[in-house]
């Protein structure tokens, strides 16, 4: 713990903005997750244009999402956390205003260009050459920024948080530009460099790790600073966060296949795939309880903390969602899955439960921190916003577990002449209930990000920006 007063504060700056951004593309991303989920309730809602239909918005909810909350969160989390744990300011103030701007015109580009029908139509690889190349750029320059200020760091060590934060901004850069290798036709159409099953393991292999290292490594990162801090006990076991990243990349590079079962894929690649899934499981887990047993000593401040509590039940889901996707790799339970909303109700467990809760929590943390107040304005309404999303997960996912299994058994049905049980179409009206409280559950979760928004206004608009840069001075004082 250094107690020498430095003479620089944090960049708390590019800390904020892209702590508020989360909080708009949040709003924005999952508010448009309600329009299209209710698209498929009142399918009139596409209302007959092409740019309002459920086919180009549905893109533009994934990349708003991933993208633009997601990826806010996770340059807010890094850059905060970087510096803290290394007791330094960011290496180039210019550089990091850079990352931030350029990633707020990424998303602009990716607003504009998805709903006009310009796409690659890879899966979260949408966005065409020259938005993907501003892409490229952004992403090289917030390399320099994390790893020049980790090579100036006033510590010994590297705290194992920036380890996953380092590997998912290295792993990422790597699967968008190999993805991406295209060639351009026009300004915006062009041409995957590769074919056939080659493209569709590449993209898989891409969207895979985007899971991996985007929806997974970098919020462990944010999971081993802000469960620690947040619970004021030390992480439970350092020796196995070490055991965890190692594992858990070394494993999770070779799982894509599990995406492409029983399609043009060497078979032997699909067996991988679904091998290397289930050992991932141990290392998902191992991470998990390195979060959950943290609290150990501490559980009672659940009753008061809701920030901890979004926290641990982000912890809960991630377990949880981490145990589902190791089984839905495992072809014979495939066969029944895919295609089917159990995928969807698997990835919002993850992308809710897990991505979306702990970025709550980590803002929370931040907020108050980066303006220079003692707490957020109404702890009452952190309260409110955990319920709202909590019962907004559940309601999402178990719709999506029984609107799955009734799709995918409903499709293998066969009678004793061989002939199909029940068209496509009744499987569709089975599934009508099921989308009406998915619709229902993604109200709640947004309109829990609503009040957010007013919490942080509220916090924001008491603070005071002598006081809120005099923190960031008093924060290089402390210890991280
Ligand atoms: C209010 C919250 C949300 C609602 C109502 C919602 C709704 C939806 C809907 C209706 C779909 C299309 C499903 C289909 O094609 O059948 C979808 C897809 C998707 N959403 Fe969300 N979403 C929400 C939040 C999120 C968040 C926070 C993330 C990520 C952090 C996310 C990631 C995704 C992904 C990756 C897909 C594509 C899934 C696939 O292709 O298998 N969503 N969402
Ligand atoms: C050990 C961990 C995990 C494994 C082995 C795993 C495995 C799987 C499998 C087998 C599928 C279905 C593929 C298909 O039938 O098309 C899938 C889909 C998906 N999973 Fe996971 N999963 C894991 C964790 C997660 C987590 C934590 C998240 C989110 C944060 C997530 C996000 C997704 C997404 C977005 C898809 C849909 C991809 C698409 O088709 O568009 N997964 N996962």
């Amino acid at each position: 713990m250094s107690t020498a007063i430095s003479p620089t504060a944090y960049n708390y700056k590019v800390v904020r903005q892209f702590a508020i951004m989360t909080v708009v593309w949040g709003i924005l991303g999952m508010g448009l997750g309600v329009f299209i989920a209710s698209q498929l309730v009142w399918p009139e809602l596409n209302f007959g244009l092409p740019w309002t239909s459920f086919g180009r918005l549905r893109p533009l909810h994934t990349n708003l999402v991933i993208f633009a909350f997601g990826g806010c969160a996770l340059f807010a989390t890094s850059y905060y956390v970087v510096q803290r744990t290394c007791q330094t300011r960011l290496i180039s103030d210019s550089l990091a205003a850079f990352t931030f701007w350029g990633w707020q015109a990424v998303i602009v580009g990716a607003i504009i260009t998805l709903p006009l029908g310009y796409t690659t139509t890879k899966e979260y690889a949408e966005l065409e050459w020259p938005i993907a190349i501003l892409l490229a750029i952004v992403w090289v320059t917030y390399g320099l920024v994390f790893f020049g200020t980790i090579t100036k760091r006033k510590t010994k060590h590297i705290y194992v948080g920036n380890w996953f934060y380092g590997a998912f901004i290295v792993v990422t850069a790597m699967l968008h530009i190999v993805n991406h290798m295209s060639l351009p036709v026009s300004l915006f159409k062009s041409y995957s460099a590769y074919s056939g099953a080659t493209d569709a393991m590449i993209q898989w292999w891409y969207g895979h790790n985007a899971v991996g290292f985007f929806l997974t490594t970098g919020f462990l990162g944010m999971m081993y600073y802000f469960v620690p801090k947040q619970a004021e006990r030390p992480i439970y076991s350092y020796r196995l966060s070490i055991v965890h990243f190692w594992a858990l990349i070394t494993l999770y590079i070779w799982a894509g296949p599990h995406h492409l079962h029983y399609t043009a894929l060497p078979d032997w690649a699909q067996s991988l795939g679904m091998a290397m899934s289930i050992i991932l499981l141990a290392p998902s887990w191992g991470g998990m309880i390195n979060g959950m047993m943290t609290l150990s000593g501490a559980w009672h401040k659940l009753r008061t903390d809701p920030i901890l509590r979004f926290l641990v039940v982000s912890l809960a889901f991630y377990g949880m969602s981490t145990f589902e996707g190791p089984m839905m790799a495992i072809k014979t339970v495939n066969s029944l899955s895919h295609y089917t909303d159990w995928t969807i109700g698997h990835v919002h467990a993850g992308a809710l439960g897990w991505v979306a809760m702990i970025s709550i929590g980590a803002i929370y943390h931040m907020i108050p921190k980066l303006f220079g107040r003692a707490q957020m304005h109404s702890t009452g309404l952190i309260n409110a916003h955990f319920w709202l999303a909590t019962i907004g997960t559940v309601l999402y996912i178990a719709s999506m577990w029984v609107n799955g299994i009734t799709q995918g058994l409903m499709w293998r049905a066969i009678n004793d002449d061989g002939t199909l049980t029940y068209s496509f179409v009744e499987a569709l009206q089975a599934s009508h209930p099921g989308f009406i409280v998915r619709a229902l559950g993604g109200a709640f979760f947004a309109s829990g990000m609503l009040l957010m928004a007013y919490n942080v206004y509220r916090t924001v608009r008491a603070s005071n920006p002598v006081e809120a840069e005099a923190a960031a001075k008093i924060a290089v004082v402390g210890a991280h």
